[in-house]
């Protein structure tokens, strides 16, 4: 089983950190997982050339085509994003918008995913972030959302404070991988 972990966040800090649980979870139930974090690739935002959305690919060259590759050929992915006003990093949004060309038809439909957030404040701006990434990335791509997790922290590294978080994203992971592996 192979997973692909996708990282928005513009720094080794807390997303990192519970994200890194998480896929030391998938790897006990024996997946292969490869995690690939935007802001170190050559991935550029979208161009706007919004035919792509018709066209079926993508005009802008850089690493995204290799990325997507990579993304047909997992079984489940896993996107982690720090919250940024309400809402994803911009990293994860141009990770988001540079897979416009593959909505219509829906290329990854039924794909597995699962959604992870932290932010720094408690409550309705985490949820808030998680819920535009279902309503409007997921939905638009035909994903299917097998589930989330979150976790409040703000301090670089204050992750690591939290015990009980870390715990819930290796667990998280371990069960997210037995459901891809299950069906
Ligand atoms: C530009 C910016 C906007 C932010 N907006 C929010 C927000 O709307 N809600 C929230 O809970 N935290 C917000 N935060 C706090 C981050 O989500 C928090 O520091 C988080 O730990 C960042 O994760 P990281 O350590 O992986 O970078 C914001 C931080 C930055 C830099």
């Amino acid at each position: 089983m192979n997973l692909i972990a996708i990282s928005g966040a513009h720094r080794n800090g807390n997303t990192e950190r519970l994200l890194s649980e998480f896929v030391k979870g998938c790897r006990f139930i024996g997946a292969k997982v490869k995690t690939y974090k935007i802001r170190k690739m050559k991935i550029s935002p979208c161009c706007g050339w919004s035919d792509c959305y018709y066209a079926n690919y993508c005009i802008v060259k850089d690493n995204m085509k290799a990325l997507v590759n990579e993304l047909v050929s997992a079984d489940a992915w896993v996107l982690a994003t720090p919250v940024y006003f309400d809402d994803v990093s911009s990293y994860m949004k141009i990770f988001m918008e540079r897979l416009n060309p593959y909505c219509n038809p829906p290329r990854f439909r039924n794909k597995k995913v699962f959604l992870l957030a932290v932010g720094g404040a408690s409550g309705r701006s985490i949820s808030k972030c998680l819920q535009s990434m279902k309503s409007g990335f997921a939905r638009h791509m035909g994903l299917k959302v097998v589930g989330q997790l979150s976790a409040v922290a703000d301090k670089k590294n204050e992750i690591l404070e939290n015990k009980a978080a870390l715990a819930r994203a290796f667990n998280a992971g371990k069960r997210f991988a037995k459901t891809t592996l299950d069906s």
